[in-house]
């Protein structure tokens, strides 16, 4: 297993749109455990292999207290959404900002696993905010995109001031 390198906003890669997984072999195995060391190492509830440069259809979330209840989904796709959350959420990708965006409260998912199982979800609350924010990853959106244009210039800012910090 590997700890991956989370790309940074605004890197234009986190723009790109992922496509589907349709090989369950040994290399999606081995991105997924990837993925999964890479998020507890952050630490982070959440991660799209898009944040990691893969345009593949992955996303790996821990929400439990423990850490130790991950959660796979390959090629998720909400079936149905209701009711409203305002659940503040923040993003590996852009870290030290949180903000809350508009969300479903509940959403039924449809993924398969990392074996090839097809599997379906409900989700409120927190997890639910989750795996809407990581399959807007996979489409390329990243979540202050979804803010005013002058929340954003400002997070921009800060996000280049990050970056030279860290040369
Ligand atoms: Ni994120």
């Amino acid at each position: 297993m590997a700890i991956m390198k989370i790309l940074q906003y605004p890197d234009e890669r986190l723009h790109l749109v992922a496509s589907r997984v349709d090989a369950f072999d040994e290399g999606l195995k081995t991105t997924v455990a990837d993925m999964l060391e890479t998020m507890y190492a952050a630490p982070g509830i959440g991660l799209a292999a898009t944040q990691v440069g893969i345009q593949k259809q992955i996303i790996v979330i821990d929400i439990s207290e423990n850490r130790d209840d991950p959660i796979v989904l390959v090629n998720p796709e909400i079936v149905s959404k209701n009711g409203k959350s305002t659940l503040e959420e923040g993003c590996l990708s852009v870290p030290g900002i949180y903000e809350t965006v508009d969300r479903a409260e509940n959403i039924e998912v449809r993924a398969v696993d990392e074996n090839g199982r097809d599997f379906e979800i409900r989700a409120h609350g927190l997890l639910s905010v989750c795996i809407q924010h990581e399959i807007d990853h996979l489409k390329g959106r990243v979540f202050i995109e979804y803010l005013s244009r002058l929340k954003q210039t400002r997070i921009l800012a800060k996000m280049k001031k990050l970056a030279r910090e860290r040369m």
